[in-house]
């Protein structure tokens, strides 16, 4: 919630701002806008590339991850092994006056600690002892609650053969399904992980709260595949120094390191506390005030249907704490789910440091006699006569995978009695997993490097966006666009923006005051002004933006500082 004038007219100012100078806008406005629907706009559109970019620098610097990209169209049977089609619902209730939707839990926050975790009977009885006010009309009459899922349906394909299938509500699912070709590519070797940037869907009870709720977003998600019985720890001695905000499920909130808060059993496994120190690195690298991250840890019964620990990285900003990354240690839930759904073996394979010498005592069939007894059974019976216990008694009766029911008669089976060495097993690998919400990423580092000055007409604003992540790298200015400055400026214009990894912008209407401001609102880290003595001896005036410094230097000086950082 925003709270205050203040803050709420800040709050204005700003989104008025990003939609004026076309970073994030609603879309579809000509046609009437769609709630939940955003774009970003011309400015917008490289901060959100270079955002993704230094996500993507970031975690493929560890070496032992890759990326994929999978449809965002999936499959109804993917979506129903992964348990969404059961599970991924919000608690609905319409209010009776206007018709309006609303998330019950949000509703209700004001009046429990984590309405989130409540059973819908739980909800039900505070939505009926509060009857809090509609946010549309103010009435308080409500339906009684239901559970909405939030997949949009779509079908593959048209007519009677049309499959049906969902826009994906998260990027994660693709990374399970693909797990056998990452396991090859890894040469077979755990740990691994595999990331994927792409766009998630979920269709918002009630998105009322800007870049926060969206029904279509930019997700970038990590699962990160470990064996469970290794005992290799990540090396965190690095963060061994840094403090951070953690609030643990059940306790007070505190300021400590995550080496320690491991060691101290709060942060349950060492991989989450891994990912969660590497996030931290990722927040800070991207501009975001260390005073407005904390990590916050789910309570068991707020965790989603996979997670067996979970902790939130949570940004505060104009709408207080949001969560904005999850990193979630889901264990072995949804390669063994997608393996029960299609038989397809989604598994790693363990060498034991000493191979196992196991006594086998059980049961074969014997070819001669099953074979023609059953056909194109005696493959079934065969794998279910070896599951047999050695004491079993023929004739017996079985009842095959396929279904089908047999009886197996002593004739047909052979006892089997040996040694063997056997030198690993199978087994379903865990899943750590970093999942971040690019959106609300984004919005957070407007909202921590926006910066006014003055007030009324005489307002200041400054953007002070991290330089890796500013939409706009250099803007040229000539002084006066007369006398050859406005050719030598866009023929530097020009040049930078062929310049590998530079984006340069040409203003040459107005004052140069006037175009330092804008060029400062929205966090262009610097203005590169040509002037007379541009003309004579080929420099630049390069001004700072966030010391208004302005230092004299030569254009192909200019272009290399760009160039290289
Ligand atoms: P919330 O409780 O706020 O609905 P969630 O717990 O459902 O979020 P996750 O399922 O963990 O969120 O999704 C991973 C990340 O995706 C979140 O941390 C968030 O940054 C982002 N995200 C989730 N839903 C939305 C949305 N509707 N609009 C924008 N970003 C979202
Ligand atoms: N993949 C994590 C989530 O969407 O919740």
């Amino acid at each position: 919630m925003v709270e205050g004038h203040e803050a709420v007219e800040r709050l204005e100012r700003l989104t008025g701002m990003l939609r004026r100078r076309g970073v994030i806008l609603p879309a579809f406005e000509i046609h009437g806008g769609a709630k939940g629907l955003y774009d970003f706009g011309p400015v917008g559109g490289r901060l959100r590339a270079n955002v993704q970019n230094v996500w993507r620098d970031h975690w493929l610097s560890q070496g032992d991850v890759v990326e994929v990209s999978c449809p965002t169209v999936t499959p109804f049977a993917v979506l129903e092994a992964s348990g969404h089609v059961a599970e991924f619902s919000d608690f609905m209730t319409v209010c009776q006056a206007c018709n309006e939707a609303s998330r019950a839990d949000t509703m209700l926050e004001d009046h429990h600690p984590n309405p989130d975790a409540l059973s819908m009977a739980d909800l039900q009885a505070l939505l009926d002892d509060v009857r809090p006010s509609c946010p549309s009309c103010g009435a308080s009459e409500w339906s009684p609650i239901v559970a909405e899922n939030l997949m949009f349906d779509t079908v593959i394909g048209a007519g009677s053969s049309g499959r049906p299938a969902f826009l994906r509500p998260e990027t994660a699912q693709g990374m399970f399904t693909t797990y056998p070709a990452i396991y090859r590519h890894f040469r077979e070797r755990l740990p691994f992980g595999a990331m994927q940037l792409g766009r998630g869907y979920r269709n918002e009870i009630s998105p009322r709260q800007g870049m926060i709720r969206l029904r279509e977003f930019n997700m970038a998600e990590l699962e990160y595949f470990i064996d469970p019985e290794s005992d290799v720890v990540p090396d965190l001695s690095a963060w061994s120094a840094t403090s951070v905000q953690l609030v643990p499920a059940d306790g007070e909130a505190f300021e400590g390191t995550i080496p320690k808060a491991l060691a101290d059993g709060i942060i349950l496994h060492p991989t989450v506390a891994w990912f969660m120190a590497r996030t931290y690195d990722l927040m800070m690298s991207l501009g975001v005030h260390a005073t407005k991250l904390r990590f916050r840890q789910h309570a068991r019964d707020e965790m989603a249907h996979y997670a067996l620990d979970c902790w939130d990285v949570e940004l505060h900003g104009s709408y207080g704490w949001v969560e904005c990354v999850g990193i979630a240690h889901r264990g072995c839930y949804d390669l063994e789910a997608h393996e029960r759904a299609t038989g397809q073996r989604l598994r790693a394979w363990r060498t034991y440091p000493e191979p196992k010498i196991v006594e086998i005592d059980g049961w074969t069939i014997d070819g001669a006699k099953a074979g023609p007894a059953f056909r194109a059974l005696a493959g079934q019976v065969k794998a279910k006569v070896e599951t047999l216990a050695a004491d079993t008694v023929f004739p017996a009766s079985i009842v095959l995978d396929g279904g089908d029911e047999v009886t197996v008669e002593s004739e047909h089976v052979k006892r089997v009695q040996r040694t063997e060495s056997v030198a690993g097993e199978w087994f379903i690998p865990h899943v750590v997993e970093p999942a971040f919400g690019i959106d609300r990423i984004i919005w957070h580092l407007l909202d921590h490097a926006y910066e006014e000055s003055g007030a009324g007409e005489e307002m200041y604003v400054r953007m002070r966006l991290h330089p890796d992540v500013a939409p706009v790298d250099a803007a040229v200015l000539p002084l006066f666009e007369k006398e050859g400055m406005g050719a030598l400026a866009s023929e530097i214009h020009r040049r930078l923006c062929a310049t590998r990894g530079v984006l340069a912008s040409y203003d040459g209407s107005g004052s140069i005051g006037r175009r330092y401001a804008r060029a400062d609102e929205i966090g262009v880290p610097c203005c590169l002004t040509v002037d007379h003595t541009s003309l004579e001896d080929g420099t630049v005036t390069w001004r700072d933006r966030d010391t208004g410094e302005q230092t004299r230097m030569s254009v192909d000086d200019a272009v290399q500082r760009l160039a290289s950082r």
